[in-house]
């Protein structure tokens, strides 16, 4: 039997290699192929980023980014998600892709530009795809969504499925509510990973989801599950970095860590500033530009 201290040994080398495969000194950029292959395995790190600054604070800690359609309220205070277009995710597209080293940068496909046939969904995700240079596309749909799916992977555009709690759905559901509580409700929702899976998505997105369900789409589906809300049963996690930063403050899920508080900070600074501005105390010497001064002058 292995002691306690070989026991820690053993876990912290392990953990040691893991960063060295997965963390910030990986050598190459995450593939699609590469989340795929995660099944089961160490999970997959992911959030999500709109800007270019974000995504290069992030990129070398996560396996996938995530341009969320979650931009709507984040960063354009709308009250749903269903306000932003292809032509918005696709700036926040390119701008992400353009600090992304290492992850694996996935967008969000936004309301109204999937769901009437996989055709106008192949257009709208190739310009999204040919635009951004983005890795494949996210969008919201089980069993309804699998014809789409599977247009859009056989014509090459890696797709992230999206069940459980629907953003964009939210007007038909009445509300953000957890799903599978209900018996009729967890079943549909593990049709849904199944038609997801079979079609062909790389992975699929769960949120707010109670454990149980969670737990048996990653015992049953063959690819990926990526949490939010959906226990740590899943093969991968995913927050939006707002809420764990601390930065997005109208409201806070139950799901959501808290690991910096970077609104209080973002305050404080505004305050120390303009308190500086107001008794000249900024800008001080070191910040001015004074007159050129002669060589035989300064010698
Ligand atoms: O839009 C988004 O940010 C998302 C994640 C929360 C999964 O869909």
């Amino acid at each position: 039997m292995l002691q306690c201290s070989e026991k820690a040994a053993a876990a912290e080398e392990s953990r040691s290699m893991e960063r060295c495969l997965y963390g910030p000194h990986r050598k190459h950029k995450t593939t699609v192929p590469e989340i795929r292959g995660r099944k089961g395995g160490v999970p997959l790190v992911c959030l999500t980023a709109y800007t270019t600054p974000m995504a290069r604070l992030l990129d070398s800690h996560v396996d996938l980014l995530l341009v969320g359609d979650s931009l709507a309220m984040v960063i354009y205070g709308h009250s749903s998600t269903l306000s932003v277009t292809l032509e918005t995710m696709i700036a926040h597209g390119g701008a992400v892709v353009r600090g992304a080293e290492l992850s694996c940068v996935i967008v969000d496909m936004p309301f109204g530009t999937y769901q009437e046939t996989p055709a106008l969904a192949f257009r709208n995700a190739a310009r999204v795809m040919a635009e951004t240079g983005c890795a494949g596309v996210k969008l919201e749909g089980g069993a309804q969504m699998a014809e789409t799916i599977a247009f859009l992977t056989a014509r090459g555009i890696p797709v992230l499925g999206h069940i459980g709690l629907m953003p964009q759905s939210v007007h038909t559901a009445g509300g953000y509510r957890t799903q599978g509580r209900a018996p009729e409700d967890a079943a549909r929702i593990m049709d849904d990973a199944k038609a997801v899976s079979d079609a062909g998505a790389f992975a699929v997105v769960i949120e707010s989801t109670v454990e149980p369900v969670a737990r048996r789409i990653t015992d049953e589906v063959q690819v990926p599950t990526i949490g939010i809300g959906a226990s740590p049963a899943c093969d991968g996690q995913i927050l939006v970095t707002e809420d764990l930063m601390g930065l997005f403050l109208d409201f806070t899920p139950r799901f959501v860590r808290r690991y910096a508080e970077l609104g209080a900070s973002v305050e404080s600074a505004a305050e120390a500033y303009a308190d500086d501005v107001r008794a000249r105390r900024f800008p001080g010497p070191e910040n001015l530009f004074g007159p050129k001064v002669p060589k035989a002058a300064s010698a």
